[in-house]
């Protein structure tokens, strides 16, 4: 471990990568490319002479969306790195070694994209009158340099969970072409695609002030966007969990809200199945050119789009469990063989964690316990807070605590094995158990107050 360990308090690491990943998902995916392909595709309409009000809906909406996607969309891009590369700089480290090409070929993409975008929104008026053929290709090669982009950064994502054998293999192609790249490409292009129709649905449903022909019209036209990107979503979510390896698969169901939800292991799928159906609805509605109807149900199947967004970021990274990267990196950055080697000869961790200092601190014994906790338990677990250990931890002994601490893995499959020798695992459950005292001494403080 070469990096300082840095860890959100309260909110956690996980929580805190994740909210702005997800808004980051739905801006770079439903507008940046469903929404940015459905005006281009409007505008591309009013050009093969289909009627002028196509244009018009398309006109409305790029503003906003040019403003929302180069402020909020690339500035929670760019916090994806600050974060990660903070709170998981090995990981993020051995990440760039791998792939340094396609993320660094991913920048001109994500450079290309932003000026085609620009160009499209600024020329727009000049062009729409006298070249509408040329503002329909910027809009186009605006649109394909955004699928590329999000093709480049798959191939990274899809390796997190099925590494195929790497580091063993090594090699480059196998790693980047590994089994859930090609339907998780599809599956986020689909997935973005709908969230951009739906937005635009939702738009004309309420916004549209045309006639109700043109309304109709273009309530069609969304009704088949939608359905097409349902299809696509359902067939490579499929494709995709049906190439996830079993042992991680088994758990998706406690991935929401781990440990409320988890009581209720039926309640994700019989929420999904009600969610599709809803979507579905929708798409038949604006199929049918229902305004009232596309008015009460494009809202809430928007808002359910958004939850299958967190719900399948949140799967992905949980299923994966105890590892950073199956096979080399464990979650808490340790790789597989230094935890292995560390194990088998009682090795304390704290000397290998070279930016430490325990030595001079005035209470060395809690720097260092602090600093164990952060390594081994930090990246899944707060202190306190939110899902916090001392909460998790209440009414176990010191005994208890430190039997516990020698079978993480055993009580739940996603949890990493601690790192340490019987010292520093000894270290660990005292302040671990004082932790769990305070909370318990603050909680009954708390009901006898009431
Ligand atoms: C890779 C993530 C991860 C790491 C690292 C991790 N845990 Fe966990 N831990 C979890 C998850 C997920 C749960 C389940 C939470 C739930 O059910 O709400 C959990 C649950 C627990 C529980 C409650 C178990 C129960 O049966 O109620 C305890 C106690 C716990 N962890 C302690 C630790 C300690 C101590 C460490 C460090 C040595 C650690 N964990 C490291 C992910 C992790």
């Amino acid at each position: 471990m070469n990096f300082p360990i840095l860890h959100i308090p309260v909110v956690g690491d996980g929580m805190t990568i994740a909210l702005n990943a997800v808004l980051h998902v739905c801006i770079s995916h439903g507008l940046a490319i469903g929404l940015m392909a459905m005006l281009v595709l409007f505008q591309t309409l009013t050009w093969k002479g289909k009627g002028q009000f196509w244009a018009d809906i398309a006109r409305k909406l790029l503003g906003p969306l040019v403003v929302v996607t180069t402020s909020i969309g690339a500035v929670t891009g760019v916090g994806i790195w600050i974060l990660t590369g903070s709170l998981a700089p090995e990981g993020i480290g051995a990440l760039i070694h791998l792939f340094f090409w396609p993320w660094f070929i991913e920048w001109f993409a994500f450079t290309a994209e932003v000026i085609l975008l620009l160009c499209y929104y600024y020329r727009w008026d000049k062009l729409i009158t006298t070249k509408p053929g040329t503002l329909a290709a910027i809009g186009w090669a605006y649109v394909a340099t955004s699928l590329v982009s999000a093709i480049l950064i798959t191939g990274i994502l899809g390796f997190m969970l099925t590494p195929q054998g790497w580091p063993w293999a090594r090699s480059f192609t196998e790693a980047y072409f590994n089994p859930t790249f090609v339907p998780q490409c599809f599956l986020r292009v689909g997935g973005g695609l709908g969230m951009g129709v739906l937005l635009l649905l939702a738009w004309i449903a309420w916004r549209f002030k045309g006639t109700p022909q043109e309304r109709g019209r273009a309530l069609r036209a969304c009704g088949i966007a939608l359905l097409l990107s349902l299809i696509v979503t359902a067939v490579s979510s499929y494709v995709y969990f049906s190439r996830v390896p079993l042992t991680y698969l088994t758990h998706w169901k406690f991935a929401v809200a781990t440990s409320h939800l988890s009581q209720m292991p039926d309640f994700l799928p019989t929420a999904n199945v009600a969610a599709v159906l809803v979507l579905l609805l929708t798409a038949l509605v604006a199929l049918i050119r229902q305004p009232l109807l596309s008015r009460l149900l494009c809202i809430p199947a928007l808002l359910l789009s958004i939850c299958f967004v967190m719900e399948f970021e949140r799967v992905r990274e949980f299923i994966r469990g105890p590892y950073l990267m199956p096979g080399y990196m464990h979650a808490s950055q340790i790789t597989l063989v230094e935890s292995e080697a560390l194990a088998a000869e009682n090795k304390a961790l704290l000397p290998r964690l070279r930016w430490v200092n325990t030595s001079d601190s005035q209470t060395p014994t809690t720097q260092a316990a602090k600093t164990l906790f952060a390594a081994n338990c930090g990246v899944c677990h707060a202190e306190s807070g939110i899902n916090g250990i001392d909460q998790r931890l209440a009414g176990r002994s010191a005994d208890g605590i430190n039997a516990m601490l020698g079978i993480t893995q055993r009580l739940a499959p996603y949890m990493t094995p601690f790192v340490g020798s019987e010292q520093e695992r000894t270290l660990l459950t005292e302040y671990l158990f004082e932790l769990t005292s305070n909370y318990s001494r603050r909680s009954q403080q708390a009901a006898r107050e009431k």
